[in-house]
């Protein structure tokens, strides 16, 4: 984390990793994100899972190993672990431990007939999973459009990691936030509560906490845009004061109006989609909800 913090706020554009927003709290105030009038993509992801079960349940197949790379509350997979009896194990793999394992405490009392095995993990790097179930078929499931958190640069290197997880007889089972009118879009990562707020600058309290670092939360304000050019809704931290922070005796000065990037979400069209994940995948399956906002998509591993 520190060297990561140093070099965000090193340069010219100063950001920080969006990975950092997951403590305790973080993923407190995520969930809470979800539950939003203003925030459509977890009730429409939701309700897209549920009104086509029976198809998802086809394409996904028979004795599955359900792979979670960023499960979070699992409370979208219950859908899955609830209704279709071929999954044998679940592996929610995250990178805030400490909910994770509370997540699985839950999970295993309310599942029962189900292997559950939690994985520590940062998924940008290669994972290294236990060996259990192996003849069971890999199936990634990536829902809640964290795809759009990636450039598209690091979205190919993690389609290549999910590859290497599914095999050739796997599958992954994918959200993806289409574009779509503006204001829906703004209003979304902007809450009326301020909820989005203050999961972007608990990022900051975070970071002080692990690091030691002294960012004032107090002095930042969020902002959320829409980069036309790249396709993509921006978070940003800008400083309402011009003050100096320090990060391992490191001093940086930050001017009012500053920005720290510390969130991309691109949406995409189904086409540039398919574009995107085609060296390692191919589309087989696209369910999407009646306004066209969000998709679910099942995608296969296409030989290497
Ligand atoms: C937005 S939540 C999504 C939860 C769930 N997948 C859903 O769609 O509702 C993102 C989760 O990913 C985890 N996460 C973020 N970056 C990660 C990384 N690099 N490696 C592993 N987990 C990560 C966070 O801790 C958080 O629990």
């Amino acid at each position: 984390m520190l060297t990561e913090v140093l070099e965000g706020l090193r340069s010219r554009q100063k950001f920080l990793p969006s990975k950092y927003f997951y403590d305790k709290e973080g993923s407190r105030l995520f969930d809470e994100i979800t539950r939003l009038d203003e925030y459509y993509p977890t009730r429409t992801e939701r309700s897209i899972l549920e009104s086509n079960l029976e198809d998802i349940s086809d394409h996904l197949g028979e004795k599955i190993m359900l792979i979670e790379p960023g499960s979070g509350s699992s409370e979208k997979t219950r859908i899955l672990l609830d209704e279709l009896s071929s999954i044998c194990c679940y592996m929610p793999i995250d990178i805030s431990g400490e909910y994770l394992q509370k997540v699985a405490v839950q999970l295993r009392r309310d599942y029962p007939e189900i292997t559950i095995e939690p994985v520590v993990a940062d998924y940008t790097h290669a994972i290294e999973l236990p060996k259990i179930h192996n003849s069971a078929r890999k199936i990634v499931f990536f829902p809640g459009s964290t795809i759009g958190n990636f450039e598209p640069d690091t979205a190919m290197r993690f389609f290549k990691v999910i590859r290497g997880l599914t095999g050739n007889g796997g599958g992954l089972l994918i959200g993806v936030d289409l574009k779509k009118d503006l204001n829906i879009l703004l209003n979304a990562y902007n809450d009326s509560k301020g909820i989005t707020a203050a999961f972007n600058k608990n990022m900051l309290t975070h970071i002080n906490r692990e690091i030691g670092s002294d960012f004032e939360p107090g002095y930042f304000d969020h902002s959320a845009i829409w980069n036309e050019d790249k396709g993509r809704i921006e978070m940003h931290l800008i400083a309402n004061r011009s003050h100096t922070i320090t990060v391992e005796g490191e001093s940086f000065t930050i001017e009012e109006s500053e920005s720290i990037h510390t969130e991309n979400s691109y949406k995409y069209s189904l086409s540039d989609f398919s574009d995107l994940v085609s060296p390692w995948f191919g589309v087989r399956k696209v369910w999407t909800d009646p306004k066209k906002y969000f998709s679910l998509q099942y995608l296969s591993p296409k030989p290497q």
